[in-house]
């Protein structure tokens, strides 16, 4: 059966105090609003609205950035979580199956758990996702009678006996979307709240007939981020997950809880992370990579059996293949290593293709940037290229090419060739000598003159 999803994200939350949308705050690299939007994309939604309100302008450019079928609808006022539901509507005219409601504050929403719930819809109208809360605090209670949810009560609301209740509203709610509008309608605002609250459409249902129950989650799918304290600990939670799930794949670490990765970090088996290495967005290491100590990684692909660090910085757009050597203060950017192609010490590499085999010395500095453009520069199969080279970009490097130390190279270098672009050293006899000398009596003058 078609899915579309509503994720609201109208909120404005205050507690958060930040001049920018709540939803946008990331958890690893990513906003809170495209973890979200992630675990509901395994559904594979045939439509999807996010309803938007506070930062409206924000939050519709990241999720357009993140999907540009999205669609969005804005919520001016916040009157309360069926009125931003209601907000869907137009959106979904014309959508035929289920309408499954997220919220984009929370970000631990496993797909398995949504998949589950829509499972569900096919013997009952409503479904809602409960969880069992260590401390239910001012969490909607679900009360059950059996598996038949009978209706979802708001805290403020709630008769002590009801309160009692642990088994509690997470807010994802699955219907029908015919059936979700007709319920919405239906409600009212009379409330300790005085807001429209989307809890009631369960009641509602009930009394038309239809069945409702809920299936519950683990609390910790149901964390929502409400304050920078629970940010914090939401990327703590996030980056746990990240790690228990990359031992399950088979991974190495020499220090896990120094590692850090992204929402979409992809980590083969028998790949080998040592201590203190982050991964910023974008990043696939495939199996048996040896990623070393103090690395940074982004936008990036390395390749089975290559070795990149200590300390080197990976930019977006390196593709590293098998085999390939990156060591210590290494920076590539934008840049291709083909198989076995070395770069071991204290060089910059953007905007290049290295081939295979090819080795750079240390310190050497594509040259890619003449302060409006950027530049290519391509180094062949086998090329040695010496210590110190400038390459001044554009400029291509020939297979089997030399580049002399300390060179700076600003035209191409045929296949074979060595290229020497430096001045010719001369040696003056005695003159070292001679200069410590005078260096030393200019010293000794001006001490005497400082007494
Ligand atoms: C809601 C539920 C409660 C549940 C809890 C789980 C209702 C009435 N209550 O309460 O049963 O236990 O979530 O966290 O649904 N939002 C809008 N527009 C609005 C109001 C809210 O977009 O007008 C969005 C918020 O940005 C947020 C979500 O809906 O992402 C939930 O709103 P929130 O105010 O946090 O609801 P709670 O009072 O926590
Ligand atoms: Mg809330």
């Amino acid at each position: 059966m078609s899915t579309a999803l509503i994720v609201l994200a109208a909120g404005k939350g205050t507690r958060m105090k930040s001049e920018m949308p709540k939803v946008l705050h990331p958890i690893a690299g990513a906003p809170m609003l495209i973890h979200a939007l992630r675990a509901g994309a395994a559904l594979e939604p045939q439509r999807i609205v996010v309803i938007t309100g506070h930062g409206a302008e924000a939050v519709e450019a990241a999720a357009i950035d993140h999907d540009p079928d999205i669609q969005t609808a804005r919520q001016e006022q916040q009157l309360g979580t069926a009125h931003a539901v209601a907000q869907a509507r137009s959106a979904l005219a014309g959508h035929e199956g289920n309408a499954l409601i997220l919220y984009g504050d929370t970000p631990f929403i496993q797909a398995e758990t949504l998949e589950r719930m829509i499972d569900a819809r096919r013997d009952h109208d409503m479904v809602v996702l409960g969880f069992e809360a260590a401390d239910p605090g001012r969490y909607g209670r679900l009360v059950m009678n059996g598996s038949a949810l009978e209706r979802i009560v708001e805290f403020k609301d709630a008769s002590d006996q009801e309160r009692a209740i642990t088994f509690c509203n997470s807010g994802v709610i699955a219907a029908d979307s015919h059936v979700l509008f007709d319920l919405i309608d239906a409600v009212g605002n009379d409330n300790a709240s005085g807001e429209y609250y989307l809890t009631d459409i369960i009641s509602i249902a009930r009394e038309r007939g239809l069945t409702a129950t809920a299936i519950a989650c683990d609390e910790a799918e149901t964390l929502g981020v409400n304050s920078r304290e629970e940010l914090a600990a939401a990327e703590m939670l996030f980056q746990a997950r990240a790690r228990a799930e990359a031992f399950e794949d088979g991974v190495t670490f020499y220090a896990p809880d120094s590692v850090y990765f992204s929402f979409d970090t992809v980590i083969g088996r028998d790949a080998l992370l040592e201590q203190n290495i982050v991964f910023g967005p974008g990043v696939t290491v495939e199996s048996g990579a040896h990623i070393r100590a103090f690395s940074h990684l982004e936008g990036c692909h390395v390749a089975r059996g290559a070795i990149v660090g200590p300390y080197a910085r990976l930019r977006p757009g390196t593709e590293l293949a098998e085999d390939v050597r990156v060591g210590n203060f290494v920076e590539l950017k934008n840049a291709v290593l083909d198989t076995g192609a070395k770069v071991n010490h204290l060089s910059y590499i953007g905007d290049a293709h290295l081939g295979a085999a090819s080795n750079v010395g240390a310190g050497t500095v594509t040259c890619n940037y003449d302060g409006v453009m950027k530049h290519h520069t391509e180094i062949g199969a086998h090329a040695f290229i010496g210590s110190s080279t400038m390459l001044v970009a554009p400029v291509s490097i020939g297979d089997h090419a030399m580049t002399a130390s300390g060179s700076v190279i600003t035209q191409d270098v045929p296949e074979g060739a060595l290229a020497l672009a430096r001045s010719r050293q001369v040696n003056r006899p005695g003159l070292a000598r001679k200069l410590f000398e005078m260096l030393k009596q200019t010293r000794d003058k001006r001490e005497k003159g400082a007494v």
